[in-house]
Formats: C-alpha cells, sequence, structure tokens
C-alpha cells in the first residue's frame, strides 16, 4: 500500500488482505476488523521521505519521494520484523550521506535470516531506489564533516556546515554572545537563561522565561548535541543552528531586542567589535552573531557515558539494573524506535499523546509541514544528560523520568495521531525503574559539558 495520502499516515499503517482474523491487530487498532486478514505496512516510506527531503533541501520533493519509495507490507504478527525491518531501512536514510550499499547489504543479509524470502527480496530493490538520492545528496555535499580528534566516545563526527567552519576565535566568541544578558532587551536575559549549563542546558522549569518574566508555551529544549538534529525546535521550523541563533534575541517573549539594536549595542563595545573583525574581518551583523553561537553551539556535546563504554566492549560500564534496562530499552519497551542512532533520536517526529488532552493542544509539527499526520507531533529528543533536563516534554508536563516511563508504558494518550509506536507495555515495576535508571546512569557523562560563563567584553 503506497502512502499517497500522507494525511492517512497512521491509518494506511493497516492494509487489508485476505486470509484468517488475527487476534494482536485488535492491540494495534481497536477499529472493527472488516477484513479476515490484515497485513503490516510500516511506516518508512514517510520518514524515509522526511529525511530524504530535509538531506536533498528541497531537490526532491516529499510527494516525489512517496511515488519513488515503496512502502512495504509484511503479515501481521510479525510486528517486530516489521519494526526492524523499518529501523534498518530508516538507518540507511539517516546515514544516506556516508552510505555504502555494498557494506550496507552484506551485514544486513546475515541479520536478514529471519526475514521471509520476500522482505530479502525487496531490500535490494528498496536500497536501488534509495540510493539515487543517496547519491544526489553526495554530490550536493550539503555538510561537510569534521572528524575531531577529541571527540567524545559513541558520538558521530559533528555536521559542520562549509560556509561556517569551526575556529577556536570563533568558538570563544560564540560562548560570550550565548552567556551575555546584554543581547536582551532589559540586559537580563542570555541564551543560558533558558539553557543554562548546570541545568542540562534547559531551565529547569516547565517554561522558559524570558524579559520581564514572559512566559511561552513550550519548555526550552536542552542545547546538548543540538549539533546533530536536522532540524531545530520542537517542530523543526528552523533548518540549521545558525537559522535558529537570531530567533530568540528578537523574539519578544524571550530576549525582546530587535536584530539591529542587538548589532549596535555589540558594536560600541570594543571587545566584540575587534573580535567580529578577527573572525569574519567585519563588525558585528547578523551573519557572524548567528554563526559564532552556532559554532560555540556545536562544541555543546555529551558522549562517552557509561553506556558508550559498554557498547565498546566494557561490560562493567552499566551496573546491573542499568543493564537490564538498556535491554528493556532497546527490546520490549521500544523506546529506540524513536530515540534511536548514536544521538537517542531519529531526528523524526512523533504524536506521543503529550498535551493531545486539552481543547486546545499545541498542533506541533503540522504547522511546519502540513501534513495532517504530523498534528500533534514533535521532534525526538536526544536523552543523553536526560536525568539533569526536567522536566520533561515540549510542554514540560512530566516532571521525572519515572512520570516518563509510566507515561509509554500505558500507550501514551489516546488520540487520533498517536505514532504507531505506541501501545501499551507490559513492563511490571522492576522493568520501569530499570530503564530509568539505564537513562539516569547510562546517558550521563563523566566529561559533562558543564561550561561556565566566560569573560565578558567591555
Ligand atoms: C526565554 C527563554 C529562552 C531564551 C532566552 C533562549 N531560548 Fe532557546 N529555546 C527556548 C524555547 C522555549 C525553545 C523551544 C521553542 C520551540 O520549539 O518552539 C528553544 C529552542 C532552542 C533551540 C532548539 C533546540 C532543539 O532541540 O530543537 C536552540 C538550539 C536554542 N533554543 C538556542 C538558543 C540560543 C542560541 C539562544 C540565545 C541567542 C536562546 N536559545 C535563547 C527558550 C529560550
Ligand atoms: C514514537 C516514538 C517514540 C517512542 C517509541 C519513545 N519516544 Fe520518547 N519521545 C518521543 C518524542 C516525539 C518526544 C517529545 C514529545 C513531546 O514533547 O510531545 C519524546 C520525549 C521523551 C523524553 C523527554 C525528553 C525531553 O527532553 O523532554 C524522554 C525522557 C523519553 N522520550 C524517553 C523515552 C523512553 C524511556 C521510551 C521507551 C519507554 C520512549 N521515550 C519511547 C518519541 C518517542
Amino acid at each position: 500500500m503506497r502512502f499517497t495520502n500522507p494525511q492517512f499516515r497512521h491509518r494506511a499503517f493497516i492494509s487489508e488482505v485476505s486470509g484468517t482474523p488475527s487476534r494482536s491487530l485488535a492491540r494495534i487498532d481497536d477499529r472493527p476488523i472488516k477484513s479476515p486478514v490484515r497485513y503490516l505496512t510500516c511506516r518508512f516510506s514517510q520518514k524515509c521521505c522526511n529525511a530524504v527531503a530535509f538531506c536533498a533541501n528541497g531537490t526532491l520533493s516529499k510527494t516525489e519521494c512517496l511515488r519513488s519509495v515503496p512502502s512495504h507490507t509484511v503479515p501481521i504478527g510479525q510486528r517486530s520484523l516489521a519494526r526492524n525491518h523499518c529501523s534498518e531501512l530508516r538507518l540507511c536514510l539517516k546515514t544516506c550521506t556516508q552510505y555504502e550499499p555494498p557494506a550496507y547489504i552484506s551485514i544486513k543479509k546475515k541479520q536478514m535470516k529471519n526475514f521471509s524470502n520476500s522482505l530479502v527480496t525487496a531490500i535490494p530493490q528498496l536500497l536501488r531506489r534509495v540510493s539515487l538520492p543517496c547519491a544526489i545528496l553526495a554530490c550536493l555535499g550539503l555538510a561537510g564533516q569534521v572528524t575531531a580528534d577529541d571527540l567524545p566516545l559513541g558520538l558521530k563526527p559533528v555536521p559542520i556546515p562549509k560556509d561556517n567552519p569551526q575556529t577556536a576565535e570563533k568558538i570563544a566568541l560564540g560562548k560570550q554572545l550565548y552567556f551575555d544578558k546584554r543581547l536582551s532587551k532589559d540586559n537580563t536575559v542570555s541564551c543560558a537563561s533558558c539553557h543554562a549549563p548546570e541545568k542540562g542546558f534547559s531551565n529547569g522549569e516547565r517554561f522558559a522565561t524570558g524579559v520581564g518574566g514572559a512566559k511561552g508555551g513550550r519548555s526550552a529544549p536542552s542545547v546538548i548535541n543540538s549539533a546533530y538534529y536536522r532540524q531545530q525546535f520542537w517542530d523543526g521550523r528552523a533548518a540549521t543552528l545558525e537559522e535558529q541563533a537570531l530567533g530568540p534575541i528578537a523574539n519578544p517573549i524571550e530576549m525582546a531586542l530587535s536584530i539591529e539594536d542587538a548589532v549596535g549595542r555589540l558594536n560600541k563595545i570594543g571587545g566584540y567589535k575587534s573580535q567580529f573583525q578577527k573572525v569574519f574581518g567585519t563588525d558585528a551583523n547578523p551573519d557572524g552573531i548567528a554563526k559564532a553561537i552556532a559554532a560555540y553551539e556545536r562544541t555543546v556535546l555529551s558522549g562517552n557515558a557509561p553506556y558508550d563504554k559498554y557498547k565498546a566492549g566494557d561490560k562493567s560500564a552499566l551496573s546491573e539494573a542499568a543493564e537490564r534496562g538498556r535491554k528493556l530499552f532497546f527490546g520490549k519497551a521500544n523506546c529506540a524506535a524513536c530515540h534511536a542512532g548514536s544521538n537517542f533520536s531519529d531526528n523524526s517526529y512523533h504524536n506521543i499523546g503529550i498535551g493531545m488532552d486539552v481543547k486546545d493542544f499545541d498542533k506541533g509539527r503540522v504547522a511546519v509541514s502540513k501534513l495532517g499526520g504530523d498534528t500533534g507531533a514533535f521532534k525526538t529528543p536526544t536523552l543523553r544528560e536526560i536525568a539533569r533536563s526536567g522536566p520533561y516534554m515540549h510542554d514540560g508536563s512530566l516532571k521525572t523520568l519515572e512520570e516518563v516511563v509510566e507515561h509509554y508504558a500505558k500507550g501514551g494518550i489516546a488520540n487520533e495521531w498517536l505514532d504507531e509506536e505506541l501501545f501499551p507495555l507490559r513492563l511490571n515495576a522492576q522493568d520501569k525503574a530499570d530503564v530509568v535508571t539505564f537513562m539516569k546512569e547510562g546517558l550521563a557523562s563523566p566529561d559533562y559539558p558543564n561550561h561556565k560563563a566566560p569573560k565578558l567584553p567591555e
């Protein structure tokens, strides 16, 4: 079944074919069973299209992509198979710029032993289709990469835009700007007020508080590892950190200072003027401010956590409880369906039912993508250093990680757009505690980027 209408992607997940009724279906979709056997269609094609469209930066529209990549159907009862299949393919697209077909296929072939024949033959076929967009992407060379020697264990090289290479001077300048309250109207708020290193680069409150105590309706996400997101903000409305950086300065409920005024202020401060001259060869201007802040943000990284050491072979790096939690996280608790890859985010958007129980709920991603299926969907956040940045979720509505796990265990909050990866989990109290332990211990780094405010220029 093809997702010709993305609005129905959550429904298209199940397609009907002939055969005998399956009991497991009822757990996935409790609408009446009309025809005897149903097949499960993985939602990969939608995700792939998101990924490809992001990578290709508009070269390939989502509609074109939907046409070029077939979705995949497997019998119900092999639900986990469908899920694995989807994540494998998702992975391919995620790494599409570095993707090398031969290696990929040979590894996969081994893992595919248990897959049905039809699946095995379908994969190379899918990959061939996928490699075209991948080739386009490779040519585009959208984002160069640095291979820093000091890259924390477990992290991929940070994607660095070609037009904003990292330099020590630029990072130092960006760090000063990040901590400087003079970039707000009444000199009371800096980026660090809402994204404070000592609070997991968030603010410890349900909502962010800007100039004059103004509050918005969303929580401040952590800046940690935001360099890896394909898009910024809960709804992904900014494409890059550069694009994101000027928003909060001018936002009336954040720093409330027009960009012209910000530029004017910086150029009156000798120490800034000279640094901008040195780094960019001009006085301070909006482009330079954005680039410097983004360059600094790309140094706010967390890796080398017990989980990374464990993965690298040190089996003693996780406590027994954290190790049980790890298994559940990647298995029965289904967390890795979305919190995937080295940054524990699939860079995609899902409705997990948060805030959906009020009439005028936050519509999330749909405002940007205009795809009905994205209603109430938000970006999957990283889980690295997650114990530090509560309260959780886009509306800060869950205070603790225990509450978060409870939310998932009951299958989220039912609503029309709930992601199909959410369903009641069969977790006992010990299991739930173990998942929490995995996040608290396993994903907290001893090298936490506990940055201190630098000396600010006069
Ligand atoms: C008043 C509080 C506040 C201030 C000040 C503030 N932010 Fe934010 N920031 C937020 C909130 C709230 C969001 C999420 C908004 C949304 O998604 O709609 C956010 C989102 C972000 C994101 C996106 C992260 C992600 O996971 O998508 C980045 C990066 C960021 N801010 C950096 C900055 C920088 C740089 C500054 C200073 C120039 C800054 N912020 C100032 C509250 C603030
Ligand atoms: C369907 C995809 C999906 C699955 C499955 C999933 N998550 Fe999430 N997770 C998300 C999204 C999307 C958000 C943000 C949702 C929002 O704010 O509305 C999120 C948010 C979170 C947060 C809060 C992060 C923050 O910075 O506020 C935590 C913690 C978390 N998830 C842990 C888990 C755990 C543990 C599991 C498994 C039990 C899990 N997730 C399963 C997609 C998923």
